[in-house]
């Protein structure tokens, strides 16, 4: 068994906590707020694991986040725990759960020491495939050129496509390209990490997402891709030159064109990855009834080859709860 699998119980727990915790607050509107709650509820849940865990991806440097800051170490840290790196978003889509938009999920994946890309907090460009377009799509080659592959790989016409693309002023070229190109587009507020995990599962009508978003997004969704067998190719982008290029050498980052793929992010060979869905979407939202919630989760491990979609109902400990089917 691999070392990771011991945990994936208690992965998807943390995830779903993280998910319960900021459900409460979908709609309020105040995305800070929401944030908030599913950091506290993620590292509380994550520290009583039995692991020795470092943050890789997480809430931003030391100073400018209280918790789960990348290097914060987590978990029970007992000298016979497995060693792990950790990367997080306890809330993906702030702005949706805040709005009660499609698509929020809280998300972490794990993998062994060094098997996560300590990606610095920036903007990437990036395409994501399922698995049919794997080596045939390239990030230099024009949309409508990786629309042709795409299409061709999964046996239908470039106007059978759905491609997502984050809706900022950045694409107005981009999306201009796929339009001529005659795919269908389906822009999106935010989230292009659990848009990039539709792009990797059949029946999602998701066939690709391009377009530039968070590195920290790219990474997690590198891992979820590994073990769904999907493709993805990113590159990272500057946000103000000098300061970046500067911050990036010292992370050891020294080719800026460098293209990465779904295996240079997310390079471990054992890898743990967990969503929960906060609003509805790709995964359902959290559902409260009067004893307790029901939550809607995808929980992956590499090396195990097992995907699961796991739908748990959360008893509130009221021995008259009832519990429907
Ligand atoms: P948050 O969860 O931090 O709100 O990020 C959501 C998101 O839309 C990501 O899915 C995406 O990668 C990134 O923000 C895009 O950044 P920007 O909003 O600056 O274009």
């Amino acid at each position: 068994m691999a070392v990771l699998d011991q945990l994936s119980r208690e992965f998807l727990g943390v995830a779903e906590a993280a998910a319960i915790a900021c459900a409460r607050t979908m709609g309020q509107g105040d995305r800070r707020d929401s944030d908030r709650v599913a950091v506290e509820a993620m590292r509380k849940s994550m520290d009583a694991l039995p692991m020795r865990g470092t943050v890789v991806i997480g809430e931003g440097e030391r100073d400018e986040a209280p918790m789960l800051y990348i290097g914060e170490p987590v978990g029970r840290g007992g000298a016979d725990d497995v060693e792990v790196d950790i990367a997080v978003d306890p809330l993906e889509g702030t702005n949706l759960c805040a709005t009660g938009a499609p698509n929020a999920i809280a998300v972490l994946a794990a993998s062994n020491k060094g098997g996560l890309l300590h990606a610095p907090d920036c903007y990437m460009e990036k395409i994501i495939v399922g698995p049919s377009a794997k080596g045939r799509v390239h990030l230099d080659a024009s949309p409508k050129e990786n629309l042709e592959a795409i299409a061709k790989s999964l046996g239908r016409k470039v106007k059978d496509l759905v491609i997502i693309v984050l809706d900022r002023p950045r694409h107005e070229k981009l999306i201009e390209d796929i339009r001529t190109a005659g795919a269908r587009i389906k822009l999106i507020g935010d989230g292009d990490l659990s848009a990039g995990i539709s792009a990797a599962v059949r029946r999602t009508n998701v066939h690709a997402v391009m377009g530039i978003g968070g590195a920290p997004e790219g990474v997690l969704a590198a891992a979820a891709l590994r073990c769904l067998n999907g493709h993805m190719q990113g590159r990272l982008v500057p946000a103000r030159d000098d300061q970046d290029e500067e911050r990036f050498r010292k992370m050891g980052i020294t080719d800026l064109k460098r293209i990465y793929t779904e295996r240079d992010l997310a390079p471990g060979p054992d890898l743990l990855f967990a969503a929960t869905g906060v609003t509805d979407g790709f995964l359902t939202g959290v559902r409260f009834f009067g004893h307790g919630c029901r939550t809607y989760s995808l929980i992956m491990h590499s090396t195990e080859n097992r995907i699961r979609f796991v739908d748990t109902v959360h008893l509130d400990g009221d021995s008259s709860a009832v519990v429907e089917f």
